[in-house]
C-alpha cells in the first residue's frame, strides 16, 4: 500500500513509520532523513543545513526531486515528512495515489519535551527518548545522539512552520475526506494497534 503519515515535529511519524515499514513490507521514504544524509550538499536552492538548522523548510524544488525519485522506485510506500505545505500537496497529488492517510493528533504542550529528549543510534537509526523509551543496553545508550534541530529555540521555531505551513495540509486532506486521525498521545504500542488497524482496513 502507499500510506502517507502527517503529524507535527515529534508526533512520533518516525517511530511509527519503523513499524508500518517492516509490518507491511512497504519502503520508510522520509524528507527529513534523505536532506540530513545531504545535509551539506549545495544546490541552486541553497545548502539545507542553512535551513534545517534554524528550523525553516528546505526550498520546495529540493525536496520534490527527493520525493518524486523515491516513490518512482517504491513498490508501496510509508512517506513521512512530506508534504509540508499546500504547494507540495499539489505536487505529491499529481505524482501518486494515496491508500492510507494517517494523521498523528499530539496536543503542542507535549511536543517540546519529546523531542528535546529524543536520541538517535547513528548506527541503527533507532529512535529512543530518556524518559519515555531509554536505551537499555549500554553499548547503545553510549554512542546515542542528539539531533542538531532538537534544541528548544529550533524546536519551537519548527513548531510555528508546522502551524502556519503544514496545517493546512491536515485540513485538505480532511477536506478530501481521506484523513484518518490517530490519538498520537496514547503509548507508542496503543497507536501501533490503531494505526495497524486502520491500515488493514483502508489498503
Ligand atoms: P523531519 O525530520 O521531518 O522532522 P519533523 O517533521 O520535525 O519530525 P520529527 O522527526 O522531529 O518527529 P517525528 O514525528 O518523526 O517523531 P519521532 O518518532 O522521532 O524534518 C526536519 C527538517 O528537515 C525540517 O525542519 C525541514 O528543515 C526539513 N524538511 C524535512 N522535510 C521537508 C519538506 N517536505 N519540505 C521542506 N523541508 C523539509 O518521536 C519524537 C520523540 O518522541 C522520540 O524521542 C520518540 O521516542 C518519542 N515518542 C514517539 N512516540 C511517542 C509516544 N507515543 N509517547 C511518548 N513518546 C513518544
Ligand atoms: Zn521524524
Amino acid at each position: 500500500p502507499n500510506i502517507l503519515i502527517l503529524g507535527a515535529p515529534g508526533a512520533g511519524k518516525g517511530t511509527q513509520s519503523a513499524r508500518i515499514a517492516e509490518e507491511f513490507d512497504v519502503e520508510h521514504v522520509t524528507t527529513g532523513d534523505a536532506l540530513r544524509a545531504n545535509k551539506h550538499m549545495e544546490t541552486e536552492h541553497g545548502t539545507p543545513a542553512s535551513f534545517m538548522d534554524a528550523g525553516e523548510l528546505v526550498p520546495d524544488p529540493v525536496v520534490n526531486e527527493i520525493v518524486n525519485a523515491a516513490l518512482s522506485e517504491a513498490d508501496g510506500y510509508v512517506l513521512d515528512g512530506y508534504p509540508r505545505n499546500l504547494s507540495q500537496a499539489e505536487y505529491l497529488d499529481d505524482i501518486t495515489d494515496l491508500d492510507v492517510v494517517l494523521y498523528l493528533d499530539v496536543d503542542e504542550d507535549e511536543l517540546v519535551g519529546r523531542l528535546t529528549g529524543r536520541r538517535l543510534d547513528p548506527e541503527t537509526g533507532d529512535i529512543y527518548h530518556i524518559e519515555y523509551n531509554p536505551a537499555e543496553d549500554e553499548a547503545v545508550k553510549e554512542r546515542l545522539v542528539q539531533r542538531d534541530d532538537d534544541t528548544e529555540e529550533t524546536v519551537r521555531e519548527r513548531l510555528r512552520v508546522y502551524r502556519e505551513n503544514t496545517e493546512p495540509v491536515i485540513e485538505h486532506y480532511e477536506e478530501t475526506g481521506e484523513l484518518v486521525r490517530i490519538d498520537g498521545e496514547q503509548t507508542p504500542d496503543e497507536v501501533w494497534d490503531d494505526i495497524k488497524e486502520t491500515v488493514e482496513e483502508e489498503a
